[in-house]
This record gives structure tokens, sequence and C-alpha cells, in this order.
């Protein structure tokens, strides 16, 4: 009689575990077993998003991390797993496979580069999540393959930069066969980068201008220093430095300041114009209002709202929009131009103050 107690002391047990493991592996957290102690945790299931960053190599990246873990927290019911790539995409592949052992709800990733997601994109399809990509885009052989994305016109940025640029020139009587260029880019292959570098070279091409040299800066204030010191000892006739983001362009100016050189938009003074992308970083900003940056393309990081709106309208049965561009500004230090027309498209420059 006491061995089958014990016997159904034990059954009881192990279908416990059982049950428990079954609920663990639910794509819904049951909230109410993770901390009986929280009101918030009393409020239902909590949705789960795994998130692939791709790194941390900008103020922008550190940015837009702060507004998905922000925006995706249990308060507001949900659990945010989050994976750092850094900057590897075997590292985001590995994330995403994870992911879809957890069995999360949706997946969101910000791709390092542009090609090669067929695959594990596919694994997630199959699995029935939604992907949402974000920032960066992805290219594929089937759009199918993710649910929607949203982000920045990277070449449209570059593009805002260049008309500005020329305009300027021709307020400020630059002759644009003056202007000799040199091109920090981000990391090749990523969508800020082959955006950006095409909006640069389209409008070269069409104003005449010199593109000295094109070089990788990563993204980064140290590689930006060290590419900008390179391009110092092999051209002395640079007078303008187009930086792919903010970090890069500070990196540019430490080095330009080593050299002794003069920085600003007085070209016919013989300074050298720096330009830039993104408007989130405060130094950056300062260096618009000193005329240290001439012009910056603002990218927008703050993608956590627009993320939740996406996963919201999935949540009511609704189909997002398959691309969603984010509205983005011109930052200058004066008003020499004050609006800059793009593939018909008005856009009115914002003087930092
Ligand atoms: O993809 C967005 C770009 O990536 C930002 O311009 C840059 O700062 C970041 O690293």
């Amino acid at each position: 009689m006491h061995n089958l107690s014990i016997k159904k002391l034990f059954t009881t047990i192990v279908l416990l575990i059982c049950l428990s493991a079954l609920f663990g592996c639910n794509k819904k957290v049951d909230n109410s077993t993770v901390d009986m102690q929280s009101d918030s945790q009393n409020n239902g299931n909590l949705t789960v998003i795994g998130f692939s960053q791709l790194g941390a190599e900008s103020d922008w990246r550190s940015a837009n991390t702060q507004s998905m873990k922000e925006t995706f927290t249990e308060e507001k019911g949900y659990k945010l797993i989050f994976e750092d790539g850094q900057q590897k995409q075997s590292n985001q592949m590995l994330a995403i496979r994870k992911f879809i052992q957890q069995d999360v709800d949706y997946i969101v990733l910000a791709p390092v580069t542009e090609t090669g997601w067929d695959n594990v994109l596919l694994e997630a399809k199959e699995a029935g999540i939604p992907v949402i990509i974000v920032d960066r885009m992805v290219d594929v052989s089937d759009e199918d393959l993710y649910t929607c994305w949203v982000g920045s016109n990277f070449e449209m940025e570059g593009k805002k930069v260049c008309e500005w640029l020329k305009c300027f020139c021709e307020k400020r009587r630059i002759p644009q066969d003056k202007l000799r260029i040199v091109d920090l880019q981000g990391n090749l292959g990523s969508s800020a980068q082959i955006g950006r570098t095409t909006g640069l070279e389209k409008s070269a091409r069409e104003n005449g201008w010199k593109i000295l040299e094109k070089s990788p800066a990563e993204f980064t204030q140290t590689k930006g220093r060290e590419v900008m010191r390179t391009l110092l000892r092999k051209y002395d006739s640079i007078n303008v430095v187009y930086c792919e983001n903010d970090n890069e362009a500070l990196g540019a100016i430490e080095a330009l300041e080593e050299a002794g050189k003069k920085i600003g938009s007085n070209i016919n003074q013989g300074e050298i114009m720096v330009v830039s992308f993104d408007g989130i970083n405060n130094s950056a900003r300062e260096c618009v209002k000193n005329d240290t940056i001439s012009c910056i393309a603002e990218c927008n990081p703050l993608h956590g709202p627009r993320v939740e709106a996406i996963i919201k309208s999935i949540e009511e049965g609704k189909i997002p929009p398959k691309h969603s561009y984010v509205k983005e500004d011109l930052y200058v230090h004066d008003l020499t131009v004050d609006t800059v027309r793009v593939e018909s498209i008005e856009y009115p420059t914002t003087v930092l103050e």
C-alpha cells in the first residue's frame, strides 16, 4: 500500500513536469508562471519576438537596439529575445534558427548584408513564423520569404546629400568640376552602403564630380579615422569627404584635424567639406552647428514602434504594406540651400541650432 502511494506520487510529479514542459514550448509564454509577484504578468500571454540585431558598430545601431528594447517590454505584453550578430551573417543565421527552434511568434531581422538569406528565411517560412525585416534590406529570390520590411531609402538619402552639395556649389560659385571627393563607405554589401554609394556615383556622373577613391570604413569612428589618414597621405586635392555615417565622419574629422586641415564648407577658400548620414549622434549634430559637418541626411533608427505597429496589424488579421519607408530630414549648417528636389519630391532643409 505504501509502495503504491509512492508510485502514485511519482506518476503525478512526472505528469506535472510533462505539462510544464508542454506549456514551456507554447509560442505564447504564460507569464503567470514566470513571476507571480508582478501585476503586469497576470495580464495573459506574452508575444514572443526573436530579434536578430546585426551588431553594435555605431551610435545609430545603439539607438536602434534601445528603441526595440524599450518597445518590446513584458509590461506591454512582449518577451524580446535579443541576439547580437556581431557583424557576422553566420551569427545571424544561427540566431534565426534558434528562434525557429524556440517557436517564437515573430522574427525581426536587421540584416548585416543584403544577400544570402534565402535558405534560412525559407526555414522560418516553413515553420510558419512571420519575419519582419528592419532597417537594411534583404535581396532574395522570392519576396514571399519575408512578411514585410520597414526602413530607410538609402539611395534617396545619398541623392539628397548630393543634390544639396550640387545646389550649394551653384550658390557659392564653386565649379562642379572642381570637386575632388573621397567616399568613406559603410560595410560593403549592406543596403546602407549600397544605396549611399550608388547615390554618390550617379550624382558624380551627372555633375562632373571626380571621386578620387571609395574606401570601406565599416561605419565606425576608429576605421573612419584610419581610412581618412590613409587617404590624406595619398591625395592632396581632397575637398569633399562623403562619409556614409556620422561615426565615420567623426573619425575622419579627427584625422583631418591631426593633419592640420581646415574643415568647413568654404571649398573656394581651401576648406575640406564633410558630409554624412544619420543625425542621431549629438557630437555629429554639434559638428553641423559649427560647420565641421556641412550636411547630414537623417537616417532614423527608432524602429521599435514601427515594428510594433506592424505586429499589431498582423495580430488583427491585416496584411501590412510590404515595404514602408521612413520619412527623413536633411540637416544643414545654414540656409544657403533651403530645399532640394530629388525625383520630383521637394525636401526642405533643417538648420540645426
Ligand atoms: O543601416 C543603417 C546604418 O547602419 C546607419 O547609417 C549606420 O550608422 C549603421 O551602422
